[in-house]
């Protein structure tokens, strides 16, 4: 083989590395489909312990911000809490703890339930607080997003009852300092997976009625 040759063979055999593996270098994975990610989420409640970076940490969030909310309120606000012995103090006394004592990270969706607003009507009056009526449905649409893409990410994740259950929410509100206003709606451990449940068949044609009831 002459020098050109094995130039030009050096260069093609360089050329076909960087179709296959993309300008990073990284093999190139085809990303699993939204419908997958919905399909086959399922909750996570033992993690390896391992943690999950904060930049994984604010894609999960970024997702759970790109929900729908009324009106366009976003009331939501999020307490995360990555520090191992804070996570147990907070949350690790509570029923089925050991997933708090794993997790990575948790993350508290709490949603503000008033906000400073006009009433119906009264565009000149002063401002006073108002209710956000729908903070609970706005929220609980960020939290879905937040399990989709942990789970999008490898990861894993579960949604445990905050808000409206008294005992939850009380505990929670004092230890993370919530304004009066601020309740915590679901408390979501996140983490790298120690197991692998099958997700559920939950499909029922039953639950549908076409056209009429
Ligand atoms: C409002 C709500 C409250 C929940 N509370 C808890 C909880 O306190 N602890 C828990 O382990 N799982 C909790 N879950 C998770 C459910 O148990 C779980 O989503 C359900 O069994 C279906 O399983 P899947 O998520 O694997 O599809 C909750 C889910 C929702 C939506």
């Amino acid at each position: 083989m002459t020098y050109t040759m094995k130039k030009i063979a050096v260069f093609a055999a360089f050329m076909v590395a960087f179709l296959i593996t993309g300008c990073n270098g990284k093999a190139q994975e085809s990303a699993p489909s939204a419908l997958d990610v919905i399909m086959t989420r399922t909750s996570i409640r033992s993690f390896t312990g391992d943690p999950v970076s904060k930049d994984q940490l604010e894609t999960i969030l970024k997702a759970g911000m790109a929900a729908p909310t009324a009106m366009n309120g976003q009331p939501w606000r999020f307490v995360v809490v990555t520090d191992k012995d804070r996570m147990a103090s907070v949350f690790g006394s509570g029923p089925r703890s050991e997933m708090f004592n794993t997790a990575g990270a948790v993350i508290v969706v709490c949603g503000q339930t008033t906000s400073k607003g006009r009433p119906f009507g009264q565009p000149d009056g002063p401002e006073q607080e108002m209710p956000n009526m729908f903070w609970f449905e706005d929220c609980s649409a960020a939290a879905e997003n937040i399990l989709l893409a942990v789970k999008a990410l490898g990861l894993g994740a579960v949604w445990t009852a905050g808000y409206p259950a008294e005992d939850r929410v009380a505990p929670i509100a004092a230890a993370l300092g919530l304004p009066d206003n601020v309740k915590p709606l679901c408390i979501i451990p996140v983490g790298v997976p120690a197991e692998d449940p099958a997700p559920k068949d939950k499909w029922n044609p039953d639950n549908i009625h076409w056209e009429q009831w």
